[in-house]
């Protein structure tokens, strides 16, 4: 494997805890349309696209909507959602996110975020760290979802780096296996069982250091 150059980082779970406010917002949305979903139902969205996101919590209350009737629940829950992270901090970056994201860049690596979300420029300027990322691939500029490797393939490409030179940091099993599937390396940020496939699995950025990035 060649030296890494660039660090592509996911934002939800990554760098944010925005996952909390994702399902108050899809809860409300659900709770609206007669039933409810579990904590554990909520995992299943973590990484998956807005659209997504919305057929699958259909499908658990067992309501049909049209295409048209879908784009408005999800607008709707869009709405609310942005309501709730127009009030983040910087007090709402996850422990040691900034601070490795510093390291990096400090040793000469290269930094994009890698991210489904189509808010992720509203989160950075929010939290105050939009300045850290070299270049910002979202939910705006990727048509293909994970596990296509898309928005890590054009992470690589804006940072002009070659995918065996990146590393990718991702909370989600399908952002894993998109790293995978671009041919770059990746970085779990989570529990061993969910993410095994990742290089190197760590409970959050505050376990990470430059030493266990060379080594993977
Ligand atoms: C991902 C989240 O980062 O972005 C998902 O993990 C979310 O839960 C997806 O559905 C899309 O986000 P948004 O902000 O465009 O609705
Ligand atoms: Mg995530």
């Amino acid at each position: 494997m060649s030296i890494i150059k660039a660090c592509i980082f996911d934002l939800d779970g990554v760098i944010v805890d925005t996952a909390v406010y994702h399902y108050k917002a899809w809860r409300l949305l659900a709770n609206e349309l007669g039933f409810d979903f579990s904590e554990q139902d909520n995992e299943k969205l973590k990484g998956v696209s807005r659209v997504r996101s919305l057929e699958l919590i259909l499908q658990w209350g067992g309501v049909t909507k049209t295409k048209a009737e879908q784009d408005e629940l999800a607008s709707k829950k869009n709405a609310w959602y942005v309501g709730m992270i127009s009030h983040m901090t910087p007090a709402e970056i996850l422990p040691g996110a900034k601070e490795f994201v510093e390291t990096c860049r400090q040793a000469g690596l290269k930094i994009a975020l890698g991210s489904a979300s189509k808010n992720s420029g509203m989160i950075l300027e929010k939290v105050g760290i939009t300045y850290l990322f070299d270049a910002v691939i979202d939910g705006n500029k990727v048509s293909k979802a994970k596990p296509d490797p898309e928005v890590f393939l054009k992470g690589a490409q804006a940072l002009h780096v070659a995918p065996a030179e990146c590393v990718v940091f991702e909370d989600a099993i399908a952002g894993i296996e998109a790293a995978i599937n671009g041919g770059m390396r990746s970085v779990g940020i989570g529990s061993p069982e969910v993410l095994g496939k990742a290089n190197l699995v760590v409970s959050g950025l505050n376990e990470m250091s430059l030493e266990k990035l060379n080594a993977l």
